[in-house]
C-alpha cells in the first residue's frame, strides 16, 4: 500500500484513476463474456475478482488517500467491483445452464434401443443329442449310469480284457495322468462304466452311459481329443445277440424314425465276443441313393448305410472279472460316438464347430434335437 497522500490528488494514485478503474472493469467484463466454459470462468474470476486482481489492488490503495477522498474512490471501486460481480454471476448461470443441457443431451437414454443387450447362451447340441439318445434307452427301461473321467487303468483296460500289450494302452492313444506307472488314465471310452455297473448293481443290469471320453487324437474335421460316447449295457439271464439287435433297432427307430434297417458287420473288441460294427440304413435316402441314376446323398455319401457304433455280447471274461457267473448270465453292450452322430444326423461337416464354443453354431439347434 502507498504512504498516506496528504494533498489528495487522484492522479498520483494511478490505480484509482477513473479511466484505470473503467479499463479494469471493462477488461474483466470482456474476459467474463469470453469464458467458454466453467473452468475458464474460474480462471477469469481469479484474475479479475480475486485478491490479486487490479480492482482488489486498487481497493487496497484507498487507505493511501486523504480521508475526504476515500468515500468517492470507494464508491467508484465498489461500482466497478459490483459490475464485475454481476457479470460473473450472469455468465456463471449461463454456463451452468449450457452444461446442464449438454449433459442431458449426452446422457439421454434411447428407450427405443433393444433391451436384451447381453447375448444369450444356448444349450450345446451335443448335450441335447446325448440326452435325447439316453432317453430312448430310458424309455426301454434302462437306468442312466455314470463314472469318473479320471479312471483307473484296471477299469478302463484290464477288467475289459485288454491284454497288457494292447496298443490302446500306450501313450500314443491314451492320456495318462502323471505317468504310465500310476495306472490312472483319462478314460478312453465309456466302457469302464460297464464294469462299475456290473460290480455295484444287483443283477439284472440295464444301464445307459452317456459321458465324456479322451484320446490322444489331433483335433480335425472328424476327430477330437475330447469327445462323447453313449454306451448301452444289458446283463440278464438268457440274453442273446437277437436281444442286442432288437434294442439297437428300437434305438434307431426312436432316434431316426420307423422302418430303417440295421446291419451287423463282424468286428473285434476285447470286451465283447462276438463283436460287430453296426450300421443303420440312411435316414435321408433310405438306401435309395445306391440305385443306378439316383440322386447322390450327402448324408451317407451314397453308401445307403451309416456307421453307428460298435457292439457285441459281453465277453465271459469280463463277466468273470466283475464276479458274474457266465454260465448263468449273458450280456450285450453297444457304444457309439455322440459327435459323429451329431455330424451325420444334422449335417455338421467339421468337428471344430462343436468345440470352438461359438454360440452362432449352437443357437440354431434350439432346445430340441
Ligand atoms: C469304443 O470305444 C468301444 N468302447 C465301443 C463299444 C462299446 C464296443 C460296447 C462294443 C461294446 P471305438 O473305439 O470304435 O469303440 O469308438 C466308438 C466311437 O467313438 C466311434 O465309432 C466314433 O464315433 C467315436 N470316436 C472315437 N474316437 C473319436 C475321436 N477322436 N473323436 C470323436 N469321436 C470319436
Amino acid at each position: 500500500m502507498s504512504a498516506p497522500n496528504k494533498s489528495y490528488d487522484p492522479v498520483e494514485v494511478s490505480a484509482l484513476q477513473p479511466e484505470a478503474l473503467d479499463a479494469a472493469r471493462d477488461e474483466a467484463i470482456a474476459a467474463i463474456a469470453a469464458a467458454a466454459d466453467l473452468e475458464e470462468l474460474k480462471k477469469v474470476r481469479l484474475a479479475h475478482a480475486g485478491d490479486r486482481s487490479p480492482l482488489a489492488l486498487a481497493n487496497r490503495e484507498i487507505g493511501a488517500l486523504p480521508p475526504a477522498a476515500r468515500a468517492d474512490a470507494g464508491r467508484r471501486i465498489g461500482a466497478a467491483r459490483a459490475a464485475v460481480g454481476q457479470a460473473l454471476k450472469a455468465r456463471q448461470a449461463e454456463l451452468e445452464e449450457e452444461r446442464d443441457q449438454r449433459v442431458l443431451a449426452e446422457e439421454t437414454v434411447d428407450v427405443t434401443l433393444p433391451w436384451d443387450r447381453a447375448p444369450r447362451g444356448a444349450r450345446h447340441p451335443l448335450t441335447t443329442l446325448q440326452e435325447r439318445m439316453a432317453d430312448v434307452f430310458v424309455s426301454m427301461g434302462f437306468e442312466v449310469a455314470e463314472g469318473p473321467e479320471v479312471e483307473a487303468g484296471w477299469f478302463n483296460f484290464d477288467a475289459l480284457n485288454f491284454k497288457p500289450d494292447h496298443p490302446a494302452r500306450t501313450m500314443q492313444d491314451t492320456f495318462f495322468v502323471e505317468s504310465e506307472d500310476t495306472d490312472l488314465v483319462l478314460r478312453t471310452h465309456t466302457s469302464p462304466v460297464q464294469v462299475r455297473a456290473m460290480l455295484s448293481r444287483p443283477l439284472p443290469v440295464y444301464v445307459v452311459v452317456p459321458g465324456r471320453t479322451y484320446r490322444t487324437d489331433e483335433l480335425d474335421a472328424t476327430h477330437s481329443p475330447v469327445f462323447h460316447q453313449l454306451e448301452g449295457l444289458a446283463v440278464d439271464e438268457g440274453l442273446t445277440m437277437a436281444d442286442l439287435r432288437g434294442a439297437i433297432d428300437a434305438f434307431v427307430h426312436g432316434m431316426f424314425g420307423e422302418g430303417l434297417g440295421t446291419r451287423f458287420r463282424p468286428s473285434y473288441f476285447p470286451f465283447t465276443e462276438p463283436s460287430a460294427e453296426v450300421d443303420m440304413q440312411c435316414f435321408v435316402c433310405r438306401g435309395g441313393s445306391v440305385e443306378p441314376g439316383a440322386e447322390p446323398c450327402r448324408t451317407c455319401a451314397s453308401e445307403g448305410w451309416i456307421e453307428l457304433g460298435g457292439c457285441g455280447m459281453v465277453n465271459p471274461r469280463v463277466l468273470v472279472a466283475c464276479g458274474i457267473d457266465p454260465d448263468r448270465y449273458s450280456g450285450w453292450a453297444f457304444g457309439l460316438g455322440v459327435e459323429r452322430s451329431l455330424m451325420f444326423r444334422h449335417g455338421v461337416e467339421d468337428m471344430h464347430d462343436m468345440v470352438e464354443g461359438d454360440v452362432r453354431f449352437t443357437l440354431p439347434f434350439g432346445m430340441e434335437i
